[in-house]
């Protein structure tokens, strides 16, 4: 037996469990003996270690089979941690008391308290106080900061719901809590705010838009230059990707793409094609007779929310192909399509 499959891994409910009290003084005695909890948080499930301990950091990216120089997103319970960790300036302060507990990691210069391998080896770090009740109670009964990248293995879609943690870390981990679906579905926004020009490296639920009061003219994306250096390292790796192959389609041309697609498949001998259609109720116009639709939902909210877990069922019907609608580049759609890029491989191409 590898070292893989050490653990018989429980899943624990936090709206079934009776004793709560001692659900979370359970995770916090694991976390605390070095050993990692998956927990829910209302962007995606979370993968965490005692930020502190560097042996139980270093267990993450074996688990995730994730490469060690990409930074975690270190979570606290409240805004005195912060104060621990990294110099927090004036504009940190309001937009912590204005987005926090939420989507939002702020990254600020570090303290140097953390171990290099909680931060990559970087002067600084990324924090973010989740929403979710389960996390902060969690984070509460820990009484440490807890270092958390998503909890999917590196390369699959982020776990939006506890099985999805389960399929990616059984055997892995000694605990998963499960608090349900994740509400947002995507990735926090990361505010890189340690540079001189405040830069958003990662789009998600808390866009510009909702930032410009805070930092007039912020744009919306930081895009790498040619040849750049990274300032979200995780941006660099290939992220989200199913095993099928993904072609983007606007929503007029998803018919069109799926008759001619059907068509190729059959006349290279695959009679019984399956292709996955991942799309809007508008973007479902006309595919009446297509057999593997996921209907993302009526709004972005719900694109949002649904598109990992569509992600995820690519696989699991075995799919020849994804197509994938491709929705307005701003706002939440700025973030749905980042994510859906980074599936196609299409983002990477240029990073
Ligand atoms: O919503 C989320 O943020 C989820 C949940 C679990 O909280 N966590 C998450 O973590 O997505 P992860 O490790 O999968 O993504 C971390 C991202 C990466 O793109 C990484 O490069 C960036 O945040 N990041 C973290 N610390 C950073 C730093 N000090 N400087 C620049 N980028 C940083
Ligand atoms: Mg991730």
């Amino acid at each position: 037996m590898g070292a893989e499959h050490k653990y018989d891994t429980k899943i624990v409910s936090y709206f079934c469990e009776e004793n709560l009290t001692e659900m979370f003084a359970e995770a916090a005695r694991l976390l605390n003996n070095g050993e990692l909890v998956a927990f829910p948080t209302e962007t995606v499930y979370g993968l965490g270690a005692n930020a502190y301990d560097a042996d139980a950091c270093a267990k993450i990216y074996q688990a995730k089979g994730r490469p060690s120089d990409n930074p975690l997103i270190v979570h606290i319970a409240d805004e005195a941690q912060a104060d621990e960790l990294a110099e927090v300036s004036d504009l940190a302060r309001r937009l912590m008391a204005e987005f926090w507990p939420g989507p939002l990691t702020l990254v600020l210069p570090a303290k140097p308290v953390l171990p290099s391998v909680a931060t990559g080896g970087l002067n600084t770090v990324g924090l973010r106080m989740p929403a979710h009740p389960a996390a902060l109670d969690l984070l509460r009964a820990a009484k440490v900061p807890v270092a958390a990248p998503s909890a999917n293995l590196s390369g699959r879609p982020s776990p939006t719901a506890a099985y999805h943690v389960y399929e990616d870390m059984q055997g892995k981990i000694p605990l998963i809590i499960d608090g349900g679906e994740a509400a947002a579905g995507l990735e926090s926004t990361v505010l890189d705010l340690a540079s001189p020009v405040p830069a958003i490296l990662r789009p998600g639920v808390i866009t510009s838009a909702d930032l410009a009061e805070f930092i007039p003219g912020l744009a919306e994306e930081t895009r790498l230059p040619e040849g750049g250096i990274a300032r979200a390292p995780g941006m660099k790796y290939r992220h989200y990707a199913p095993k099928a192959k993904v072609i983007l389609c606007p929503p007029a041309a998803i018919y069109d793409t799926y008759v001619a697609a059907w068509q190729r498949f059959v006349d290279e001998g695959n009679l019984q094609p399956k292709i996955a259609v991942l799309a809007s109720m508008q973007g479902m116009r006309g595919l009446a007779q297509a057999e593997h639709c996921f209907l993302l939902g009526d709004d972005l909210e719900q694109v949002a929310q649904n598109l990992f877990a569509a992600l995820r069922w690519t696989d699991e019907i075995n799919a020849d192909l994804v197509l994938a609608e491709v929705f307005p580049e701003h706002g939440l759609g700025l973030a749905v399509m980042n994510r859906l890029k980074k599936a196609a491989g299409a983002a990477n191409d240029k990073l």
